[in-house]
């Protein structure tokens, strides 16, 4: 059945200009957008986000990474979306990546790893109305 994802292109990767070309590799894996945005978090923001690891030794690098420039936030919409994803983007650490994957052709270490995606239905689920409301999404 049809379900959705969530993920963020990460400041690296923006900066970079990649981001059109991540998009490109989303839509020709088969995942349709159903939300899409532009934006900059702040540093509480950021922790807010990724509250799940605030116990972990990374969080606050991670935090001030997530909020160092724009980021895009997107909804995605596939069979199977949670897991397809994970499998398109590649292993956290881009040095066990996959070839292929978008970590693989894009992530620059294990912060700086490109792209976000969620790791269940439901992660999903709180992840996309994180940043959009109902009405953003088509
Ligand atoms: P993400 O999938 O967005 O989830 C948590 C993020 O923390 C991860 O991608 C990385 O950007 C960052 N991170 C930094 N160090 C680590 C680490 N050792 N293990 C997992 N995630 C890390």
């Amino acid at each position: 059945t049809t379900n959705r994802t969530f993920t963020m292109i990460k400041p690296d990767a923006v900066a970079d200009g990649n981001s059109g070309a991540i998009l490109k590799l989303i839509e020709e894996a088969g995942f349709r957008i159903v939300a899409l945005k532009k934006t900059l978090l702040t540093k509480e923001r950021a922790g807010e986000f990724y509250a799940v690891h605030a116990e972990r030794p990374f969080y606050n690098d991670l935090c001030n990474y997530m909020s160092s420039g724009p980021i895009y936030a997107a909804i995605l919409e596939k069979e199977n979306a949670v897991a397809d994803f994970r499998t398109l983007i590649g292993a956290t650490n881009p040095a066990q990546a996959a070839e292929g994957t978008i970590r693989k052709l894009f992530a620059k270490s294990i912060e700086a790893n490109a792209v976000h995606g969620s790791d269940s239905d439901e992660n999903a689920a709180l992840e996309g109305s994180f940043y959009f409301s109902k009405t953003e999404q088509f």
